[in-house]
């Protein structure tokens, strides 16, 4: 079936990680965020082309405050670097979810990696922040309420790519493969309408120690898969 175009990740089990090796789940965290540019790299040579690694959900605000300040630390930290990468590999760098609950400064830099990075073609990083599936479809639909509304679309004309273009993955293709690390066999929350047709692949691996050769792994699994889109 070849090498999917697409990869989307739940990068999970860095708590976990942390505590069986006696460390705080926030020293799992910062391995986590390591992490992200060796499998990006590591995707990239592969031939992947898209990869969307959903990084902290809309039901993440409910941990521990420390926690969440440590999460953020981290973003905001690998954002500040990933001009410079996006630029030598020629990798257009996206953030979707709601990102107006963010820290002012945060939201900036987002931007501004998002525009400056806007014009790269050689691969695409989308990260998940502030990301819930249930919240990106309501702000769709209330977009597109207000597009009915104001007359700029024309509710016989609504149809399921209309759907697509109103939420945050509008020029995204959907994920060929959806990877989950750590055990945990759910979405939560995670790309409800793009998944539709996608193929799973659950490992046990924590993500902290997820690597070339277990993404090497999940995509030999998907290659011997048999996709068959309501066909025979
Ligand atoms: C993934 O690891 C990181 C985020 C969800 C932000 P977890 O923090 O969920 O680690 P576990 O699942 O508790 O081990
Ligand atoms: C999903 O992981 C969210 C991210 C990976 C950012 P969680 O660890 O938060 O999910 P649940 O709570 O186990 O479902
Ligand atoms: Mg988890």
């Amino acid at each position: 079936m070849g090498v999917p175009k697409h990869v989307a990740i739940i990068l999970d089990g860095n708590g976990r990680w942390a505590k069986a090796k006696g460390l705080p789940r926030t020293a799992g965290h910062a391995a986590g965020a390591k992490n992200v540019r060796k499998v990006v790299e590591a995707a990239y040579h592969m031939g992947i082309r898209y990869m969307t690694l959903y990084a902290f959900s809309t039901e993440n605000w409910n941990r521990p405050e420390e926690e969440v300040a440590a999460l953020m630390n981290l973003l905001d930290n690998y954002l500040k670097t990933c001009l410079a990468e996006a630029k030598k590999n020629n990798m257009r760098v996206r953030v979707i979810g709601d990102i107006s609950r963010l820290d002012p400064a945060m939201q900036d830099k987002i931007r501004n990696l998002e525009e400056e990075s806007a014009n790269y073609t050689g691969f695409d990083l989308t990260f998940a922040i502030n990301y819930g599936s249930r919240d990106e479809i309501l702000r769709g639909v209330r977009k597109i309420a207000a597009d009915v509304k104001e007359g700029r679309l024309d509710i016989k004309e609504l149809e399921e790519e209309t759907i697509s273009r109103y939420l945050d993955t509008a020029d995204l293709p959907d994920p060929d493969l959806l990877i989950r690390t750590s055990g945990e066999q759910r979405l939560s929350n995670f790309l409800l309408w793009q998944l539709a047709y996608t193929e799973f692949y659950f490992t046990p691996v924590p993500w902290p120690v997820f690597g070339e050769k277990e993404l090497k792994e999940a995509v030999r699994v998907y290659e011997e898969r048999d996709r068959r889109y309501g066909k025979i």
